[in-house]
């Protein structure tokens, strides 16, 4: 199976003013085309440096980030963009973080496929288990809800990855349970998708786990 990224030897440091702070320390590893990959580690381990340093939003401080096998570390801004734009679509923590507020369920699915510049929005609410839906405004929808329609509006970019931040913590159970199904099913049409987590739940489903400690792998 080829890769879909492979990081060799990635160190990341933020900038704070007492000096830079090592975020991630000498991690290797190698997130596979298909199938759930999760980051798991406790607080603090670089689970969300390492998704955003793959979504291409931050920048290695050293080592190798390869996509597809291209060398992505040395690429200008520019570049980067249309590669997070034509190739990632990211899924955060909270549910309305990654939703437009003042447009409607079906406004989001389109808003979501034309950014990535695709033709149209897929018709997806009966799979996304909200049927019906298509003309409420987001803040009708529950959390959980809104956590699957992210997922649908991740799925109408038609990404060759999905990135989630932590995409079930901020749901009960049960509406966790749905949004696990739907990652499931997004995994299923064969779009990759790397989900860091400490949810337990989220680590059992994942086909490779990726375990970090301190900015290590573990
Ligand atoms: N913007 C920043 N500036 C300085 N240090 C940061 C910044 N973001 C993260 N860090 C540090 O980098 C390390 C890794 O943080 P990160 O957010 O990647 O961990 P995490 O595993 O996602 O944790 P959590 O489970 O709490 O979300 C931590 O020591 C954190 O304090
Ligand atoms: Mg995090």
């Amino acid at each position: 199976m080829a890769e879909l990224f492979t990081l060799t030897s990635v160190h990341v440091e933020y900038p704070t003013p007492t000096g830079p702070v090592p975020a991630v320390e000498d991690v290797t590893f190698e997130v596979p085309a298909a199938g759930l990959t999760v980051l798991a580690g406790p607080s603090g381990s670089g689970k969300s440096t390492l998704l955003r340093v793959m979504g291409l939003i931050d920048r290695h401080t050293s080592g190798t980030l390869t996509l597809d096998g291209a060398d992505v570390g040395p690429l200008s801004h520019r570049r980067r963009r249309a590669i997070r734009r034509d190739r990632i679509a990211m899924v955060f923590q909270s549910p309305p973080d990654n939703l437009i507020g003042h447009l409607t369920v079906g406004g989001n699915l389109r808003a979501a496929a034309q950014s990535a510049g695709r033709g149209g929005a897929p018709d997806i609410l009966d799979w996304l288990g909200i049927p019906g839906t298509k003309c409420w405004k987001v803040s009708a929808l529950s959390g959980g809800q809104q956590q699957r329609l992210a997922f649908g509006c991740a799925l109408a970019r038609e990404p060759g990855v999905v990135l989630a931040d932590e995409p079930t913590s901020q749901l009960d159970s049960a509406s966790a349970h749905l949004v696990l199904d739907v990652i499931d099913r997004l995994v299923a049409r064969g779009v990759p998708v790397v989900a860091a987590s400490h949810d337990d739940e989220l680590i059992d489903r994942a086909d490779h786990v990726v375990r970090l400690h301190e900015g290590r792998l573990a």
